[in-house]
């Protein structure tokens, strides 16, 4: 008999422990679902929906991700898509792990000053809006590439319930209808044919369909990564670049392919975690900054105090600093990889430490190792009946991308060429600075933040988890790991709590608004910490394994984020 079943008490004791006149909890539904079987936690009741039909359906969680991921980019256009990328962490039943990269890839036009003007100033804008700011979308050919390897059950299957919400249409959440209302003058100012379908003054509760979206969806159910690579499809795309000076041509649409790499893994006081490899920054920053925090008592410092965000700054503004040199498109860039997960190394880092005064980021650089990386994204996170478990985080990059809607197909373009270093030292959307190792060229893939993780304990599934968030991506997942790990929360009151991140460049502790208590605030400024509050940031959806083998998900009530099992 499955059981599903609220679970209060851990939401309740967090209130009664931290509420004080001045810090207040974000508005947390007061509800982690648990599950003895199968859960599905993800950006949008619907697209979870879809993923637990599937699993009744037969269905493993791969099946499930990729369902999930065509119903995101129905139901969620800010940040769901086919027009972007992302990675897909996968743990069999078995134990094996799996890393797949359908990162977008620069097209074969691109050009390391392609964002610069004559006297080599970045032109405004131009990364990020419109048809220039797209790279080659992987997403496509990534869930393809997924089901041939672990798919159980016909592809078709898995196309039809992000089919019928685009051409039955189904009804927006207040946050989307406002999303789409933010976007309505760049949407008619990017495009060169207007998406009128999406020109309206939204509200909640409005049905709205994608038609022309369902049909490519159905082109991508009968002809596989063809309906989307070449014919009808691509010929939107590469119609839609000759109208508004884009460069993705044909051949790279035809030459796209996503890749199979390994994870990055390491362990943290023995949790193994598992990660994502380079091109993204995830996996290697995340480990390095448990590894610099590993030999201090952070569950001692209790969470959020001065002491332990202190220290996780510290080591933040040294990894970051490493991000911004080492790392890159390993295919295109020799990352230091072995030596940057070093803990000799990390600890090394951490000499420098000084425990009542921050280090300012100008005296930190990037390590010399031995051997001359407004922010949307989504996550999902996927536990089976056989506990094969699936964490994919995938994205346009900023809000509804480069805001570009291919016309005749439908859906919207991302804008990651900004996750490139546009030029040595210039921020990009989410503030952080590159160099050579993240430089524009052909065909290569920008470095990412993202961070699919799943943790093992004593050799057995523990967690799954990820996030949206751009930069603030490695310190959310950092900070989730840590409060289940060394905090003992559970995994809903995990994605709760309030976050904070900092990023070596710029020299700020952000942290959410009405997340730090005054005393804290005073503390760290004490130490010589500069601390910004800013809006809440990030969608951390996750699942645990209990004792007793039930699941707990934990849905980021700071979204439309929603966890369903049985
Ligand atoms: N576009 C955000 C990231 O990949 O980190």
């Amino acid at each position: 008999m499955k059981t599903i079943y609220l679970y209060l008490f851990p939401f309740i004791l967090f209130v009664l422990l931290n509420c004080s006149t001045t810090q207040k909890v974000t508005n947390a539904p007061p509800i982690g679902v648990i599950s003895d079987s199968a859960l599905v936690v993800s950006a949008h009741p619907l697209a979870s929906r879809v993923g637990v039909d599937i699993l009744r359906q037969g269905g493993n969680a791969v099946d499930a991700a990729i369902a999930v991921q065509f119903a995101l980019a129905v139901v969620y256009p800010t940040a769901g898509n086919i027009g972007g990328g992302g990675f897909m962490i996968v743990r069999t039943s078995e134990g094996n792990i799996d890393a797949l990269d359908f990162r977008e890839a620069a097209p074969g036009l691109s050009s390391r000053g392609m964002y610069l003007d004559p006297e080599n100033e970045v032109i405004e804008k131009l990364s990020t809006r419109g048809h220039l700011a797209a790279g080659v979308p992987g997403s496509v050919d990534g869930m393809v590439k997924a089901h041939e390897k672990y798919g159980s059950i016909p592809w078709s299957q898995l196309l039809q319930p992000a089919i019928d919400l685009a051409l039955g249409g189904f009804t927006l959440t207040e946050k989307e209808a406002s999303g789409l209302n933010r976007n309505q003058e760049d949407f008619e100012k990017y495009n060169t044919v207007v998406p009128a379908f999406l020109m309206n003054d939204w509200q909640a509760g409005d049905s709205i369909r994608w038609l022309e979206l369902g049909k490519t969806l159905e082109r991508i159910r009968d002809q596989g990564r063809d309906g989307f690579y070449t014919g009808k499809t691509a010929s939107d795309i590469v119609a839609e670049m000759n109208r508004g000076n884009g460069i993705i041509t044909p051949g790279d649409l035809a030459n796209y392919q996503s890749v199979w790499r390994e994870p990055i893994t390491g362990y943290y006081k023995g949790y193994k975690i598992i990660s994502m490899s380079p091109p993204s920054s995830g996996g290697i920053a995340l480990l390095q900054l448990l590894a610099s925090v590993e030999d201090y008592n952070l569950k001692a410092y209790g969470h959020n105090t001065a002491k332990a965000i202190h220290l996780m700054t510290e080591a933040e503004r040294r990894v970051y600093a490493d991000r911004a040199t080492h790392l890159g498109d390993p295919d295109f860039y020799a990352v230091p990889r072995d030596e940057l997960l070093d803990p000799t190394y990390n600890r090394q880092r951490m000499a420098s430490y000084d425990p009542s005064s921050a280090t300012p980021s100008d005296s930190i650089s990037a390590g010399n190792l031995y051997k001359e990386e407004r922010e949307e994204t989504t996550h999902f996170s996927i536990v089976d009946e056989n506990k094969m478990a699936v964490s994919v985080t995938t994205t346009l990059n900023g809000g509804y991308g480069s805001k570009v809607v291919v016309a005749g197909s439908g859906f919207i373009l991302n804008n990651e060429m900004d996750d490139f270093s546009i030029k040595p030292g210039f921020p990009n959307l989410y503030g952080l600075v590159g160099g050579d190792a993240n430089a524009i060229e052909p065909k290569k893939r920008m470095l990412s933040s993202m961070t699919p993780t799943i943790v093992e304990k004593n050799g057995e599934l523990f967690m799954v988890v990820g996030t949206p968030g751009g930069s603030t991506i490695i310190t959310s997942v950092f900070q989730t790991l840590i409060n289940v790990l060394e905090h003992n929360m559970g995994m809903q009151h995990a994605v709760s709590v309030p976050r904070v991140h900092h990023q070596w460049k710029p020299n700020v502790i952000f942290y959410e608004e009405n997340g730090l208590s005054s005393r804290v605030i005073k503390e760290l400024m004490e130490h010589g910490h500069e601390l910004k509050a800013r809006s809440p940031y990030g969608r951390v959806d996750g699942i645990l394994i209990l004792p007793g083998n039930l699941l707990e998900g934990g849905a980021d009530p700071r979204g439309d984020d929603t966890a369903l099992g049985y």
